[in-house]
């Protein structure tokens, strides 16, 4: 089986001592850093901004996987790209142009990703493959981290998988919410290739770290 791509989401940790804990996931094996950056309008809680983006930025070298929950969300994309971002992704209802979003994140030079909610379909992107870089499921309601994972979304990502096949390109297909030890295989099944962890990842502390990422890699 593929080895999955392991994106802690700093969501999860201690956002008092932020840059530290970012240092650690990485030395612990992280594969890329997922920032959740909520408005208190698009999802109903608030995190952070580019300012803090950009300060973690020279204590981290792994990629940053920012996950845009803000609307609308055109006018800060270039904020976003200038403090680090590597990947953005936004959800298709958080503007009114997708196409255009997309184009723009890649002029910014950063890869573009597209964010499903559990009630978004496939179909919103199958005339913009081209414009698409990553793709990220979400398997909770966006907005908190700890939450069930829905299994109702692994056929989605099977669908989603397919779509990516038949372009023959290499889309990163990324699932977020409720990844454990438990539910990790079955989105690799099902044709991801990253995983977004929070919980699962932070749970017991920094000694813990390296052992939690090395778990959702399969051991
Ligand atoms: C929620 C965020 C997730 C969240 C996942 O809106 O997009 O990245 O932090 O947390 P866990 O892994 O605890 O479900
Ligand atoms: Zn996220």
């Amino acid at each position: 089986a593929r080895t999955p791509i392991i994106a802690p989401s700093i969501l999860a940790s201690d956002f008092a001592k932020l840059g530290e804990e970012c240092r650690a996931v990485e030395a612990a094996g992280a594969d890329w850093l997922h920032i959740d950056v909520m408005d208190g309008h698009f999802v109903p809680n608030i995190t952070l901004g580019p300012d803090i983006v950009k300060a973690l930025k020279p204590h981290v070298s792994i990629p940053f996987d920012v996950h845009l929950m803000i609307a609308p969300v055109d006018n800060y994309l270039e904020a976003f790209a200038e403090a680090g971002a590597d990947i953005i992704s936004v959800h298709p209802e958080s503007g009114h142009h997708l196409n255009r979003t997309l184009k723009r994140i890649r002029e910014l030079g950063c890869k573009a990703g597209v964010v499903f909610n559990p009630s978004t379909s496939p179909s919103v992107i199958e005339w913009m493959m081209d414009e698409i870089d990553l793709i990220l499921v979400m398997s909770i309601n966006p907005g908190f981290g700890g939450q069930k994972f829905m299994h109702s979304q692994l056929a989605k990502i099977a669908k989603l998988r397919e779509m990516i096949d038949a372009t023959g390109r290499d889309i990163h297909l990324e699932v977020d919410g409720g990844v454990t030890t438990e539910t990790a295989p079955l989105c690799m099944a099902a044709g991801a290739t990253a995983l977004v962890a929070g919980t699962a990842v932070f749970k017991g502390g920094p000694s813990a770290y390296a052992a939690n990422i090395a778990a959702l890699k399969g051991g």
